[in-house]
């Protein structure tokens, strides 16, 4: 059904190639200047809305085993990701239960205890508290109350959701709408994180906002892009998340061909946004599908988080396939 989907898209996309056209609204949407001014003003893309509704907080791939964990911070919030001997996911608040350090330093790695830098408190990769140094100094202490406190967290399509409010619902596929079908293309449970990069500084849009103007980027991003980059845009929602790809002149090559024949990687090119705070850019570099996650929390975040995820090798270099998955 997914791919069937994506064919679609595909189809729709060369249409527009051979008429040199794009999807258009039916009319002219008007949103009166204050909306923005307001909203940069208060910074109302807040860290209680981000709190609130799903984040992706990584590649399932970055827990690749039993007993692998990934520290954070996601909107001033420390959180810890561990991956159990059961194979589930897990997260929680990376705040010690005893007096409030931060259990784990930012990172990666594997381990079956998480020891407090403090005073030695130790959990297990459940949150459990297993250990408590010299416990005759602190009386009596129900080990079984305290805990690291777990948060709602799920995975699909090989990327961690996860809310950041104790306690709070999860229902990740009522928020994806069935998106994670789309995302299962990129493959990124096969992927291995290749490269990760945080860059300092407030972000200004969230990729959501940024990926809805296209207008912009022939004009804005002259000097990322250059000044061929398209402004035009086709745009595919599934609730909240958005595709946005090119009207792209390789697809005339696919017409020729059986669709079933046509590859998934001339198909998902494009910007795949997960609101509120992911864009996934998909490029085909040179035979090889080079797949970059770019994570940003709008605005309260100090900084944007990019992933670069790779796939194995299996293909040989294709000239000119860079160029085609930049447009699809
Ligand atoms: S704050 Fe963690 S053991 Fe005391």
């Amino acid at each position: 059904m997914s791919r069937k989907r994506l064919v679609e898209m595909a189809r729709r996309n060369l249409a527009h190639v051979e008429a040199g056209t794009v999807d258009q609204a039916p009319g002219v949407y008007r949103v009166p200047p204050r909306t923005t001014t307001t909203r940069r003003a208060s910074g109302s893309s807040s860290s209680a809305s981000g709190k609130r509704v799903p984040l992706v907080l990584g590649f399932s791939a970055e827990l690749r085993g039993p007993g692998t964990y990934r520290a954070l911070q996601v909107a001033d919030v420390p959180v810890l990701l561990t991956r159990g001997g059961d194979g589930q996911v897990r997260a929680f608040l990376n705040v010690c239960s005893h007096r409030g350090a931060i259990v784990v330093k930012e990172g990666t790695g594997s381990a079956k205890r998480f020891t407090c830098p403090y005073h030695a408190w130790s959990y297990d990769e459940r949150g459990a508290l297993v250990g408590v140094y010299k416990p005759d100094q602190f009386g009596e202490v129900d080990k079984s109350c305290l805990g690291l406190t777990p948060l709602p967290v799920a995975e699909r399509a090989g990327l961690i959701f996860a809310t950041l409010t104790p306690g709070a619902t999860l229902d990740v596929d009522a928020f994806l709408c069935g998106y994670d079908e789309m995302l299962a293309h990129h493959r990124f449970d096969q992927c291995h994180v290749a490269a990760g990069r945080r860059s300092p500084g407030r972000t200004g849009r969230s990729p959501t906002t940024a990926t809805s103007t296209s207008t912009t980027w022939p004009i804005l991003h002259r000097d990322s892009f250059g000044t061929g980059m398209p402004s035009e845009a086709l745009y595919d929602a599934w609730g909240p998340h958005q595709r946005v790809s090119f009207p792209n002149p390789f697809l005339r090559e696919l017409a020729t061909k059986p669709e079933d024949e046509w590859p998934v990687s001339q198909l998902i090119g494009g910007v795949w946004t997960i609101f509120p705070h992911i864009s996934i850019a998909d490029f085909d570099a040179g035979g090889k599908e080079d797949l970059h996650g770019v994570a940003a929390l709008p605005r309260q975040d100090r900084g944007r988080v990019r992933h670069r995820a790779e796939l194995p090798d299996t293909s040989e270099p294709d000239e000119g396939a860079q160029d085609r998955g930049r447009g699809s």
